[in-house]
């Protein structure tokens, strides 16, 4: 069949000649008349001749058109369509030949649309992300891949995996993906320019229908931040436990000694005040620690509420003034009138007794300390300024960790907890301000606290 439909119409009108030429030769031996043999010779020409027109343009020609179609269906061009006038069971191949090619235009369509819902929810991911094939060729890397390892996309699609990726963790992950036929897991760290980035690895084998391996999908996980936070979590609980050593061995002692019968009273009354006294700083620092792990806590909320300056100062001058007074500081206050604003009383009043302390502790005697309080439409700043030993340039950054001090046994002298400044800053954070240091060594430091005057306030 398929040659018939294949022919041109110049070769069926050769076909019709020689039939024509055939019967022509049967008839001629029947008639001796040759004008009938030639009429009917040329009738039966156009006879065929317009029958076979007539096959070849409603059947053989649209069944060519028909054909072709196909063939570019098949290629991958579903835009080709069967464009014919042709009546009958013909004309209905061609519509169903052109309802097939839309249904496969519209699935390609869709399937193009999914390819790229697919890639982009793939580039926006937060995690590296590289598919290898069985033979562990690269076929696919995602953007952030390329961002945690450099390079661009075509750096590694098309490559061997251990060409292009150095690290042997990833080498030694894929080799046991391969082996194993399971989900590996690793971690490595990469040294990048001036710093180093730790990673998890996480790889899991891919099968075809068949059960048959495939290749291996690795996931990149960039948990430096997690790693940082992990060792501060370490390093805050070894320096709890230092602080809280240091005074309850002192306890111990003490108690010790005053346990043994041939202490005198006088003894005895010296080794009670400094266990008072070191009871009295594993109080402060308990309570300390209480603030700062419920200012901490996710759900941790203020007591918001209006206050009025002259309120809070009432209950913190007296105490700060015994202080300076003590040290022959001279304690400045320059603050406006009726300032009021909105604020959590308790946590405020932290604030200024922490920055205050700290300003008459780090200075020398006869120095001088003085508060600021000024506000605007919508801020409230303070002001804390002392003009004592200081704080260098490089300490500066650090002050406001937890149990970071310049000089620890001043400090501790001075009944510090290296805790102050970070409730300071937690308490100015959680209210939605900032705090902000400037200091120069042997001449005096300021801390600068500004607060919305309502928090809540979005
Ligand atoms: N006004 C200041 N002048 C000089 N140094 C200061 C001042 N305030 C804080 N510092 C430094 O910052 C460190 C941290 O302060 P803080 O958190 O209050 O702890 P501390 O309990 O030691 O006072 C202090 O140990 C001190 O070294
Ligand atoms: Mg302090």
């Amino acid at each position: 069949m398929k040659p018939l439909f294949s022919k041109p119409l110049s070769s069926y009108t050769l076909i019709i000649l020689l039939l024509v030429g055939g019967t022509g030769i049967i008839h001629g031996l029947l008639t001796e008349n040759y004008i009938f043999l030639i009429a009917l010779q040329c009738i039966e020409f156009i006879i065929l001749i317009l029958v076979m027109s007539h096959v070849y343009h409603h059947y053989i020609h649209p069944i060519q058109k028909s054909v072709h179609t196909v063939d570019e269906l098949v290629k991958g061009n579903y835009r080709a369509r069967v464009h014919h006038p042709a009546q009958g069971s013909i004309t209905d191949l061609g519509n169903k030949i052109n309802m097939l090619a839309r249904s496969l235009s519209e699935f390609s369509i869709q399937e193009e649309v999914k390819a790229k819902q697919l890639l982009t929810v793939i580039n926006n991911i937060d995690s590296g992300l590289a598919l290898i094939d069985e033979k562990g060729y690269i076929h696919l890397v995602n953007r952030k891949f390329t961002q945690l390892f450099g390079d661009t996309m075509n750096d590694y699609v098309g490559y061997l995996y251990y060409e292009v990726m150095e690290t042997s963790a990833i080498h030694e992950t894929v080799q046991r993906i391969f082996l194993y036929e399971k989900n590996m897991k690793d971690h490595f760290t990469l040294q990048t320019a001036g710093d180093q980035r730790h990673f998890e690895i996480v790889g899991a084998p891919v099968f075809n229908e068949k059960n048959i391996l495939k290749g291996a999908v690795l996931v990149f996980y960039d948990i430096t931040e997690y790693k940082r936070l992990e060792l501060m979590r370490k390093d805050f609980v070894a320096n709890v436990s230092h602080e809280l050593k240091t005074p309850v061995t002192s306890i111990m002692g003490f108690a010790e000694t005053l346990l043994e019968d041939d202490t005198d009273e006088e003894t005895k009354r010296r080794f009670l005040e400094i266990i008072y006294t070191e009871s009295k700083h594993l109080r402060v620092l308990i309570d300390d620690l209480l603030t700062l792990s419920k200012l901490e806590h996710a759900d941790y909320h203020l007591n918001v509420e209006q206050l009025k300056l002259s309120e809070l100062l009432d209950s913190i001058v007296p105490v700060i003034q015994h202080l300076a007074d003590h040290k022959q500081i001279n304690f400045i206050c320059e603050v406006e009138e009726n300032i009021s604003w909105y604020t959590d009383r308790e946590k405020m009043k932290q604030v200024l007794k922490n920055l205050l302390v700290n300003a008459i502790s780090y200075t020398p005697e006869k120095g001088t300390v003085r508060l600021r309080v000024f506000s605007n439409q919508e801020h409230i700043s303070f002001e804390v300024k002392d003009t004592g030993i200081g704080i260098a340039e490089e300490d500066l950054p650090r002050i406001f960790e937890r149990f970071y001090r310049v000089d620890k046994a001043r400090s501790r002298n001075t009944g510090g907890t290296g805790l102050g400044l970070a409730i300071v800053k937690h308490i100015v954070e959680v209210h939605g301000g900032n705090i902000r240091v400037e200091s120069d060594v042997d001449e005096g430091t300021s801390f600068q606290v500004m607060l919305p005057k309502h928090p809540n306030r979005k």
